[in-house]
C-alpha cells in the first residue's frame, strides 16, 4: 500500500488549518490509508444491533467494505467483507441473518466465523491449496460497553489506553451496554467528513433556533481533550426555559436517573469520526462512511436500555426521533452548515479557531464546554497521522 508523504503545507499557528483541506482528493486518498487503514480504532456496530448467532452488519472502514457477525460461537467479528478468492463482495444486504455466506462468483462458501467451508472443483486446485489459508481477512477487535471496534493496524495501542479519558464516560452513555436496537436514521451530507467531525459546542446555542425557541440554557459544563483526538464533553443541561409552544413538552424531558448532578449531555466524539452521545434520555451511536471528498453518509443509531418498561421505551424512541438526528428539533440545521462551510472552503485562506484557544495547554486537558479549543487539539492529531509539516511562521 502507498503511503508517499503528499505535498501539503499546514499553518504554523496551532488555531489555524488550510480550507484546502476539506477538497483536496490526494488528501482524501492520503486519509483512506493513514487514518481509516491506518493505526486508529473505529467503532462499526453496537452489539445490540447484531444481538443473535449469525447476525451480520455491513459497513465500511474508509472505503473498505466491511462485515461485522456475530458469529455461532457467540463471538463478534469483523471482516473485510471480500472473499478471498478473487476478491468479489460476499454481502451487499446492511443486515442480515446467516449461518453461511456463499460469494456468488464461484460459490465459494464461508460460515459466520470467516472459515472457508467449500470450494467447488477443488479436486482441480494445487496440492497446496488448504481452505484454512482462505479464512476472510479478520481484523483487530475489541468490545467496548457492547461497542465493537475494529482496527487494520497491529500498531494501534491497545483500546483503553486509545480512548484514554473518554473511557470512564462510555459507561454514563450505555451502561453495561446491554442495549436493544430501536432503529435508524441516515442521512447523506453535500460536504467532507472533516467539516462534519469539527462540530463543537460554541455553535449550539447560536446556530440551532430551537436552543433560543426554548430558552434552553446548558448549564455548567467541560470537555475534555485527549491525546489521540477525541473530545468528551459534560453538561449538566438545565430544564429548558420554554416548552409551552410544543405540542408535546416529554420532548425536552428528563426522565433518567443517573443522579443529581450528573451530566445530562454526554458527547464523546471519537476520532475520527463516530461519536457516542447521550442526550436527555436519548442513547445514540453515530457512525459515519466518508464516500467522497464532498459526500459524507451518517448512520444514527438509537437505543434503549434492556431493563426499561415499556413507558420509557417509548419515551426514548420519541425523544429520539425528534429531537437529535438529521431533522431533529435541536439538530436540524447542522446539515445545512455542513454543506455551507464546504462550499465556502473553496474559496482561499484559512479556518481560524477563536473562542477559549489563548488559554490552551496541550491534551490531555479539560477546556469550557462552548470553546472551540478543543478542535485544534483534534487537527493537531490530524496532522501528525497525515505527516504535513508546518510552516515556520
Ligand atoms: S471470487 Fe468468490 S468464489 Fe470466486
Ligand atoms: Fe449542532
Amino acid at each position: 500500500m502507498a503511503t508517499q508523504p503528499i505535498a501539503f503545507r499546514w499553518p504554523a499557528s496551532p488555531t489555524e488549518l488550510p480550507k484546502a483541506a476539506f477538497h483536496r482528493e490526494d488528501v482524501f486518498r492520503l486519509e483512506n490509508e493513514r487514518i481509516f487503514l491506518g493505526p486508529e480504532w473505529h467503532p462499526l456496530a453496537h452489539i445490540a444491533e447484531l444481538p443473535n448467532r449469525g447476525d451480520f452488519k455491513t459497513f465500511r472502514l474508509g472505503d473498505a467494505p466491511v462485515l461485522i457477525i456475530h458469529g455461532d460461537d457467540d463471538r463478534a467479528r469483523v471482516f473485510f467483507n471480500s472473499c478471498t478468492h478473487r476478491g468479489t463482495q460476499l454481502q451487499t444486504r446492511s443486515r442480515g441473518q446467516v449461518e453461511e455466506f456463499e460469494c456468488p462468483y464461484h460459490r465459494w462458501l464461508f460460515n459466520n466465523r470467516g472459515e472457508l467451508l467449500a470450494a467447488p472443483g477443488s479436486d482441480r486446485f494445487p496440492a497446496a491449496f488448504r481452505k484454512d489459508d482462505y479464512r476472510l481477512r479478520e481484523l483487530r477487535t475489541a468490545e467496548f460497553h457492547g461497542l465493537i471496534f475494529a482496527t487494520c493496524s497491529k500498531e494501534a495501542p491497545a483500546l483503553a489506553t486509545y480512548l484514554g479519558e473518554t473511557a470512564p464516560l462510555f459507561e454514563q452513555v450505555l451502561g453495561d451496554g446491554r442495549l436493544n436496537l430501536l432503529g435508524y436514521q441516515k442521512v447523506t451530507f453535500s460536504s467532507n467528513w472533516k467539516e462534519y467531525n469539527d462540530n463543537e459546542g460554541y455553535h449550539a446555542p447560536l446556530l440551532h433556533r430551537a436552543f433560543r425557541m426554548l430558552r434552553w440554557q446548558a448549564g455548567k459544563g467541560i470537555q475534555c481533550a485527549t491525546e489521540y483526538g477525541h473530545v468528551g464533553l459534560q453538561a449538566q443541561l438545565q430544564s429548558a426555559a420554554n416548552s409551552d409552544f410544543l405540542n408535546d413538552p416529554s420532548l425536552v424531558e428528563f426522565r433518567g436517573g443517573n443522579g443529581a448532578g450528573a451530566p445530562k449531555s454526554i458527547i464523546i466524539a471519537l476520532f475520527p469520526l463516530a461519536s457516542v452521545i447521550k442526550h436527555l434520555d436519548v442513547i445514540n451511536v453515530r457512525l459515519v462512511i466518508p464516500h467522497s471528498v464532498d459526500e459524507t453518509e451518517v448512520h444514527y443509531a438509537y437505543f434503549c436500555h434492556q431493563d426499561d418498561d415499556p413507558a420509557m421505551v417509548l419515551h426514548r424512541l420519541r425523544q429520539s426521533s425528534n429531537l437529535l438526528g438529521p431533522s431533529g428539533f435541536i439538530s436540524l440545521e447542522d446539515g445545512a452548515v455542513f454543506n455551507r462551510i464546504h462550499q465556502g472552503s473553496l474559496t482561499p485562506g484559512r479556518a481560524r479557531y477563536q473562542k477559549g484557544v489563548a488559554a490552551m495547554v496541550p491534551p490531555p486537558c479539560i477546556v469550557d464546554q462552548n470553546d472551540e479549543s478543543a478542535n485544534p487539539i483534534r487537527w493537531e492529531h490530524y496532522r501528525q497521522i497525515m505527516g504535513f509539516e508546518r510552516d515556520q511562521d
